[in-house]
């Protein structure tokens, strides 16, 4: 009989604004386990595009950038994270409205989606990896041992990123972010390359309505079940 894998991952995928990123974060943390935030990977190369003076739709300079772009992740004393690109601070940065229309614009590429495949895998390391992002279960862990597809109805999703930025002192007007997300959403989902869709494998959790804790324990039970944690 095989053991538990030495590196266990767990992959949740979903549209923005389901709760995958506040979802991942708290699981990560109970489980002590490494964090991928895919979605911060794209904000970069959208960032480092602008900051190098790329084109907007120069593919091959976008991808070389996801290459060789020098990203670190850490958390600060008090719990926070903390992102630099080439040494400079862009923690706020990443999260603007502005940074996730640019990764939903460079995300559509293939050569950005294959030039950011080794960086995200490198992620996962003992003793576990909870990814987050829209192609984890299908394209980058498809042998994941869970699989899990959040999703919300689009109204709760554009409430929640609204509370999220006016948190963080943005103004965007409600109406202006429904648009903006139902937006991001279609490309998202149809764009040719690694659409955002669940695994065939995937459990869908639908989070309208549930507090992170219950969202949270159902992954946990999930995990449970597969003998993944006690
Ligand atoms: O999760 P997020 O809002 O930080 O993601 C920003 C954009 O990046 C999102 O519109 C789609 C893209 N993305 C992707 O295509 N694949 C991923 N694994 C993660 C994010």
């Amino acid at each position: 009989m095989r053991g538990p894998p030495a590196c266990p991952i767990v992959t949740i995928d979903g549209p923005s604004g389901s709760g995958k990123g506040t979802i991942s974060r708290a699981l990560a943390r109970k489980l002590g386990w490494h964090l991928l935030d895919s979605g911060a990977l794209y904000r970069l190369v959208a960032i480092a595009g602008v900051d190098a003076g790329a084109a907007a739709d120069d593919e091959g300079a976008h991808a070389a950038l996801a290459r060789r772009m020098d990203a670190v992740f850490s958390v600060a004393p008090d719990g926070s994270e903390c992102v630099t690109l080439g040494g400079r601070d862009v923690t706020g940065r990443i999260r603007s409205e502005e940074a996730g229309q640019g990764a939903s614009r460079v995300a559509a590429w293939p050569a950005v989606r294959e030039a950011l495949l080794a960086r995200q895998r490198a992620f996962a390391a003992p003793p576990g990896l909870v990814a987050d992002g829209r192609d984890m279960g299908t394209v980058v862990f498809p042998g994941a041992e869970l699989k899990v597809f959040l999703t919300a109805t689009p109204q709760e999703r554009a409430l929640r990123r609204h509370k999220q930025l006016k948190d963080k002192g943005s103004d965007v007007s409600l109406p202006a972010l429904s648009r903006e997300i139902a937006e991001r959403d279609l490309r998202d989902q149809t764009r040719e390359v690694a659409p955002l869709k669940a695994a065939p494998d995937a459990h869908l959790i639908d989070s309208t309505g549930l507090s992170v804790e219950a969202v949270v324990q159902r992954v946990l039970d999930l995990g449970a079940a597969r003998s993944l944690w006690p």
